[in-house]
């Protein structure tokens, strides 16, 4: 069973040839990082013009890389939401007309629960893939949640942020501390180098009122005004700075998931989203599980963040259920789990 799967959500054009759901035969992805450096963060409009450029030659590179043609796809698969209404239609039309040419399903995939299931591609072994019920912390640039997927497709969302998603935290922390974009991925390497417990920052909504809500906003605002306090801030500081951000922020994650597992009676937790590339988050949480006797199943970095190959290891499963769509499809911006 061959499944092509398009993402084009956010800023990354990605189309992947999947194997049965697992085996990735080709994971093609055109990032668009350098194009929006220049502003800061994502300018829909350039976005959108950049997925039409590329995404037909990506397709052709995906089959190329996975020495398939298009008569040996069995369905098309692709995100329709949550993202930026504009990407999203330059993949959700290239997939329609695909699917329509060939005369094969059509599976449309949210983009959330894509990165679930990039949990159970390129299995190494069998025990790698998480056991349900399992807890699911979903980490991204738009997305900070924690779900409890129970089988296939059956998911209940237990909180979500207030505010800002853990991402868009940490790429705003490093755009007030000019260290580049986006920040997590640079913040997380500039923390190696910094003392975590330098700055206290207050762990936000730990208490057990708040459930699993999350809310980042006030530890962003918490660096703004320690900066603004001193006059002007050092090297060393900004790396003691970041790392004690990125600390503050990791230890209200991994708490929030553990305790999610003991209450809904789950022996894995998962990670899921950009965030979950974060070198503290994953070592975190394996240390934390391991105290407490529970499994964790992280995806290889490169499947962390926007790719097609996790939206075919989502289709797969909807394929199996027989949840099919069809040509009427479209966008759907603020998609819910
Ligand atoms: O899942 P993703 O590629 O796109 C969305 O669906 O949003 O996530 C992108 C987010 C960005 O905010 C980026 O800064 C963050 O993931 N990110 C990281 C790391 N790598 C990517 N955050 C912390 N540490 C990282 N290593
Ligand atoms: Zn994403």
């Amino acid at each position: 069973m061959h499944i092509l799967a398009i993402e084009t959500s956010c800023d990354e054009t990605s189309v992947a040839v999947v194997r049965d759901g697992q085996e990735i035969l080709s994971d093609k992805i055109a990032s668009q990082v350098e194009l929006h450096k220049k502003y800061g963060g994502i300018v829909p409009e350039i976005a959108s013009r950049k997925h039409v450029e590329v995404i037909n030659p990506l397709i052709k590179e995906a089959l190329e890389a996975a020495k398939v043609d298009f008569k040996q796809i069995d369905a098309v698969a692709v995100t329709y939401g949550p993202g930026l209404v504009g990407s999203l239609m330059v993949g959700i039309c290239a997939a329609k007309a695909i699917a329509w040419s060939l005369d094969r399903p059509l599976i449309a995939v949210n983009h959330l629960e894509g990165h679930i299931y990039a949990n159970f591609l390129v299995p190494s072994s069998k025990s790698q893939v998480p056991q349900f019920p399992f807890i699911c912390l979903i980490v991204s640039g738009g997305h900070t949640m924690l779900v409890l997927v129970k089988e296939h497709g059956d998911y209940q969302t237990l909180g979500r942020t207030r505010d800002d998603a853990a991402g868009e935290a940490f790429d705003k922390v490093a755009r007030f501390l000019k260290i580049g974009y986006p920040g997590g991925p640079i913040i997380d390497l500039l923390a190696k180098r910094g003392n975590p417990h330098a700055i206290e920052f207050k762990r936000p909504m730990m208490e057990k009122e708040f459930g699993y809500d999350f809310s980042f906003s006030g530890i962003k605002t918490a660096v703004v005004n320690y900066v603004s306090k001193q006059s002007g801030v050092s090297s060393k500081q900004v790396t003691d700075l970041v790392a004690s951000f990125q600390q503050a922020i990791v230890d209200v994650l991994v708490e929030k998931t553990i305790r999610a597992a003991k209450e809904y009676h789950c022996s894995w937790v998962a990670l899921a989203g950009g965030v979950s590339a974060n070198s503290l988050l994953r070592e975190s949480l394996k240390t934390r599980a391991k105290k407490e006797q529970l499994m964790v199943s992280a995806p290889p970095l490169a499947l962390c963040t926007d790719n097609a190959a996790m939206i075919a290891g989502a289709a797969y499963h909807k394929l199996k259920q027989g949840k099919i769509s069809d040509l009427t499809i479209t966008a759907v911006a603020s998609l819910r789990l």
